[in-house]
């Protein structure tokens, strides 16, 4: 049977399911029923010093579904508003009831060495495990000069992490955006400045929407709004490629996460170059209770596959990314039709014939692709209803 345990920079994890900083690592009781239900560690709530001040909007969030299922979230919450001394005590207390729970301190600071290092020392003297720099939240934060526009400017991130670095006696991650156009470069910078490890991807900035009856923003505050952070489903390619680029530019460890919802989703981020994943949205959605489907469907998986743990997935498919140049363009690859299945209903012939090709006909009452004409783009194979065409 494989093990789904690993061994982070000398940290060992039970499994690869962490908690990510976020509502559900909040409050220190929570996060002691998701370590009893099986999360290997969680990622505090973000930590700032006890005179930042804060104060949050109402309502904060707002989805978007799809034929009812939420399928992602703006969010426009801040960090926590609890004090640095709920924290160090809570920390104690969860180490001492979960000895084998990894904790992860998230922390934020204004720009200056001294409230950094003051925080680090702080959370020096706890049990954590490890540390996580938030140079990442996208809302709320960057108007005071922190957050997101710490992790967008590679000085600055370079001028935190080795102030940190100065003083950190835990090893430390660093959150990334990915708000940015190269990842991979702030990536680089930050493992230059001495980070010990990457956390990609927090949330991905955007506006949800109009309601077109009032004219408000959906996520409508008095009739204001503001631009938030994107999570769940929605986000997961814009992770898992900003996981991808970092793992091409850097062999740290990488705690990959953004739209983690199924051992599935884990596992393709492992694949893509994770050590271990982090989940915030779906725990909100659905609960603590999804890591018992999550370790049953990857310790299943990586039976199946017999794979002896996490690392012999982990990087599998990140040398099958390359650049667009480097891939095949000949011979093309050709959609073949299922004639039994096909009902002619001309779906696939509008959209070959409207997005440029107009390479599908019917012939004689079937179904036929004029090779001449078809470029082999596949979109065909999507919109048939029956699941008619493929390639092989
Ligand atoms: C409501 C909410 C609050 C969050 N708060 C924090 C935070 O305090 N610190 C942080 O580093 N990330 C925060 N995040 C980002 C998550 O940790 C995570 O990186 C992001 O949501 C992507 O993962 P997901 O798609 O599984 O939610 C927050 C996300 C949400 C939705």
């Amino acid at each position: 049977m494989s093990t789904l345990r690993t061994n982070i920079l000398g940290i060992d994890f039970e499994n690869p399911f962490l908690l990510a900083s976020a509502p559900p690592t909040a409050q220190i009781e929570s996060i002691d029923t998701a370590f009893e239900m099986g999360w290997s560690g969680a990622v505090l709530k973000t930590i700032t010093p006890d005179d930042l001040e804060m104060s949050e909007a109402s309502p904060r969030y707002t989805t978007l579904t799809d034929k009812k299922r939420i399928i992602g979230f703006q969010n426009i919450e801040l960090l926590s508003h609890h004090t640095i001394k709920y924290w160090c005590d809570g920390i104690k207390y969860l180490k001492h009831k979960h000895p084998s729970k990894v904790i992860i301190a998230s922390i934020m600071s204004p720009v200056d060495k001294n409230a950094w290092q003051t925080l680090v020392r702080t959370l020096n003297d706890t049990p954590a495990d490890a540390f996580e720099l938030n140079f990442s939240c996208p809302h709320g934060m960057p108007e005071k000069g922190i957050g997101m526009s710490i992790g967008t400017d590679g000085q600055i991130s370079v001028q935190i992490t080795s102030w940190v670095k100065e003083v950190a006696r835990k090893p430390v991650f660093v959150k990334l955006s990915p708000n940015v156009t190269d990842i991979a470069q702030i990536g680089r910078l930050v493992e230059k400045a001495g980070a010990d490890g990457l956390a990609a991807i927090n949330t991905v900035q955007g506006f949800m929407g109009i309601d077109l009856d009032t004219l408000q923003p959906l996520l409508n505050i008095n009739g204001k709004t503001t631009f938030g952070g994107c999570s769940g489903a929605m986000v997961r390619p814009i992770g898992l490629r900003c996981v991808a680029q970092l793992r091409q530019a850097s062999q740290l460890p990488i705690l990959g996460q953004g739209g983690i919802s199924t051992w599935e989703d884990a596992a393709q981020y492992i694949a893509a170059g994770s050590d271990a994943v982090q989940v915030c949205t779906e725990v909100m959605l659905n609960g603590y209770k999804i890591i018992g489907p999550m370790l049953k469907g990857l310790q299943n998986y990586l039976d199946n596959k017999g794979f002896s743990g996490i690392s012999a997935l982990k990087n599998k498919a990140v040398e099958l990314i390359t650049s667009h140049e480097h891939l095949q363009k000949m011979p093309r690859i050709y959609p073949e039709i299922n004639h039994e299945k096909c009902v002619r209903c001309e779906k696939c012939i509008t959209i070959c014939r409207e997005s440029e090709h107009q390479a599908l006909r019917l012939e004689d009452g079937f179904l036929s692709v004029d090779k001449e004409r078809c470029v082999g783009c596949g979109l065909c194979r999507f919109v048939c209803p029956l699941g008619a065409i493929f390639i092989k």
